[in-house]
């Protein structure tokens, strides 16, 4: 009577962001946000899920090769590895609130989870790790609802893990409302590469989850921002990918990290998630883009700061070049290539 479900589902990054919530709890964002979701095959997030008959109710939670039992209590705690806990409770009501398991409280939860690569360190590891969950609970309970609205009430990026190529994430006032969908499949665009620059992988010093927190109360630049996202921003990023237009693309692409990074410095206190690094590839780009008429590359930075580089197939391999021997010149920086060409954003490994 055991049920088990794993699943693979990679990270994603926002092109057009999602910063600050307009109900915590629940996690409804202030404007859509839009992304693209990496290949499975170079970073990804791995869940198994087992359900075993029981009257223990007991939760256990693997996390990276650590073991945890979780239960309610802990709950009223409160500091950040908590949250984590509190969101997995809220995605466990709402699934056995309208699953088609007869006895859904009467198993003993058994949560193991892993990434091939560093967590907390601005690469989106909790997006793919709650789209993972998200598919695990809602396949051994046989869930009824939208897996990117489960995926939500873990984290607000992870709904858009949920689904391959270029996903948009709306708002909305009802919960039931505020989900994500593919605006075009991977295969659309596959001459687009994402180069992730990992420039630091230590712990982020303010999670998103507080960042954004701190935004909202104390940032007077935020409503400007959401109101230029929501009528206009989101609506040319999807015409740009639409047209295929990657000079327009890059320049929006840039203008929206850029725009994001101004509200962190203007929250109080102020959060700074880029480094000199960061800001050195900045540079490095804008006069890479100098040379010729369209632009060739953009740089975009989530919380934290490692780079994320958008290039077509054409100019991947002079990119490379400069900053491997000129830029870079033998530092120790990371570099991965990350394509999502093949639109493998997911992967469901094995069934009971
Ligand atoms: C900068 O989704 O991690 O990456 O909803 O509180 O879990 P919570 O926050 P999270 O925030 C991601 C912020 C971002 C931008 C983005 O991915 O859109």
């Amino acid at each position: 009577n055991n049920i088990s479900a794993t699943y693979e589902c990679a990270p994603n990054i926002a092109l057009i962001k999602y910063w600050g919530k307009s109900d915590d709890e629940l996690i409804i964002p202030l404007n859509g946000s839009i992304s693209i979701t990496l290949d499975t095959s170079v970073l990804s997030s791995r869940t198994t899920i087992l359900l075993i008959k029981s009257n223990s109710h007991k939760i256990y939670v693997t996390l990276n090769s650590a073991t945890q039992e979780i239960d309610d209590g802990d709950l009223n705690k409160s500091p950040d590895d908590l949250i984590n806990k509190k969101r997995l409770f809220i995605m466990l009501d709402k699934v056995r609130q309208n699953c088609i398991l007869q006895d859904p409280f009467e198993y003993e939860i058994r949560i193991c989870s892993s990434n091939n690569f560093p967590t907390a360190c601005g690469m989106a590891s909790s997006a793919s790790g709650f789209a993972c969950l998200a598919y695990c609970l809602s396949k051994a309970f046989g869930y009824k609802g939208d897996v990117s609205e489960l995926a939500r009430l873990g984290s607000g990026s992870a709904c858009r893990s949920c689904f391959g190529g270029f996903v948009k994430w709306n708002t909305a006032t009802d919960s039931a409302f505020s989900l994500s969908r593919v605006l075009f499949p991977a295969e659309h665009w596959p001459q687009m590469n994402i180069v992730a620059l990992i420039l630091e992988d230590g712990k982020k010093a303010v999670s998103s989850t507080h960042g954004m927190k701190d935004t909202v109360l104390t940032s007077q630049l935020l409503p400007q921002r959401v109101k230029i996202v929501e009528e206009k921003r989101l609506k040319m990023m999807q015409q740009f990918i639409g047209d295929k237009n990657f000079d327009q693309f890059a320049k929006l692409v840039m203008q929206d990290s850029n725009s994001f990074h101004a509200v962190c410095l203007d929250t109080y206190p102020p959060l700074f998630y880029l480094n000199d690094k960061s800001k050195e590839i900045i540079q490095f780009i804008n006069e890479f883009n100098k040379i010729d008429p369209e632009l060739k590359v953009a740089y975009s930075f989530d919380a934290g700061p490692n780079c994320f580089l958008f290039v077509l197939d054409h100019h991947i391999a002079e990119l490379l070049f400069l900053i491997k021997n000129i830029y870079l010149n033998n530092s120790d920086l990371g570099e991965k290539i990350v394509t999502s060409a093949d639109g493998n954003f997911l992967k469901s490994l094995n069934f009971d």
